[in-house]
């Protein structure tokens, strides 16, 4: 009989569920791939649970403790972190096993009440306290706002595996394999990406505090709560969340605009031209209208430059464009090079608004923006060009 590979290690399962279902996560980011939403059961002397369930897999998620349980129930339920894709089932888990004991730090218990109501059979723990299984110890690592502030991690000493809640993780369901070595990791790093752009990078300094409380720390199997367990590939992950938490660019240029009529498509199609013929690479274009927000957040998270075009509509900028730059300012993505370029037809907002987000989000404009009248026309393909021009020699500098 092939070996289970839901047991990561001996005494440790994998109790997650794949979800296929859901059409946007938190109600707002597409899923394509789905998403899984990672358990662990450790079974020792004592049980234990860390990290729940989002409540409406429940019925499968009970289903696979119970084959791994066979009757034994469960003594703690540790809770990194509060959020309902992990703890819808925290109720339903009290009922299946009455002495369940919820571990979690004072946040997290005063999160437990306002969710749940549930005030009994709560263990605090502090920074740094351990709690015994048995033959397995675990010490708990307080890691605020990452992504909530009662976010904490949970390190099984004996074999250094990190329980590390939604750090480290990434949208995608778990075709299968469940460890890195089973996966074909291609899609996930982009869904790591994805997943930190949408859901964490407004909280890129305390992930940077979190790495810096764990750089003492060996980790030889990284359990998230969404995506791939990771063995393998663990410094490659811990570097890429580094890179990502110090908003750091790579060298490329994303140019999303919104066009109604399709000139301001055309002005950067010119743009894209004028960009490639000076060497840039890669690029990635993005139709506000048609492109999926979270697709384009996690582009601009990822290159050094930002170039955005956009109609006036209604005096400003067309929605869907003002949509991305509300989303990028609300995440606070550090400085990259800022282009503007649009069209008006008989008074323009753009200029004033790139100055505007600029400003506030302390990135680094190119100057001047470039705006047609009524159509684009060739006549403007200097402007491009020069534009194209600031954006490489600022991507230069
Ligand atoms: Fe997967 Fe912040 O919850």
């Amino acid at each position: 009989m092939t070996k289970e590979i839901t047991e990561l290690l001996p005494g440790l399962h994998y109790v997650g569920v794949n979800d296929r279902t859901t059409h946007r996560f938190e109600a707002l980011w597409s899923l394509p791939y789905g998403v899984s939403y990672n358990s662990y059961l450790l079974t020792d002397e004592k049980v234990a649970l860390i990290d729940g369930m989002e409540e409406g897999f429940a019925g499968t998620y009970f289903e696979r403790l119970d084959e791994v349980l066979g009757g034994r129930p469960v003594d703690y339920l540790i809770v990194n972190h509060m959020e309902p894709d992990h703890s819808g089932v925290i109720g339903q888990l009290r009922q299946r096993y009455p002495g369940l004991q919820i571990v979690g730090n004072a946040k997290t218990l005063e999160m437990l009440r306002g969710f749940y109501g549930i005030t009994d059979n709560c263990l605090t723990v502090k920074d740094g306290d351990t709690l015994s299984l048995g033959s397995c110890t675990l010490r708990f690592y307080l890691t605020p706002m990452v992504h909530w502030p009662e976010t904490m991690m949970t390190y099984w000493e004996e074999l250094k595996v990190l329980f590390s809640g939604d750090a480290f993780g990434s949208f995608g369901a778990l075709n299968g394999g469940i460890v890195d070595e089973q996966l074909e990791l291609a899609p996930f790093w982009d869904e790591m990406r994805r997943y930190y752009a949408c859901i964490v990078s407004k909280f890129g300094r305390p992930v940077q505090q979190a790495l810096k409380k764990l750089a003492g720390v060996e980790i030889e199997l990284l359990c998230p709560t969404h995506g791939p367990v990771w063995r393998e590939h663990i410094a490659d992950v811990v570097s890429l969340y580094d890179r990502m938490s110090r908003h750091e660019g790579e060298p490329g240029v994303v140019v999303a605009y919104g066009s109604m009529y399709g000139h301001t498509a055309r002005m950067a199609e010119e743009i894209v031209r004028e960009l490639a013929a000076r060497g840039v690479k890669p690029i990635v274009v993005h139709n506000l209208s048609v492109s999926d927000p979270s697709m384009v957040l996690r582009d601009v998270h990822k290159y050094r430059a930002l170039v955005v075009g956009s109609p006036t509509y209604n005096g400003e900028l067309f929605p869907e464009v003002a949509a991305l730059l509300d989303r990028l300012a609300s995440r606070g993505v550090a400085p990259r090079i800022f282009a503007g370029f649009g069209g008006m037809t008989w008074a323009g907002a753009t200029p004033r608004r790139w100055k505007e987000f600029c400003e506030r989000s302390a990135w680094e404009l190119c100057t001047p923006a470039v705006e047609f009248r009524q159509g684009y026309n060739r006549s403007y393909r200097e402007l491009c060009a020069s534009l194209a021009e600031n954006v490489v020699e600022k991507l230069r500098g």
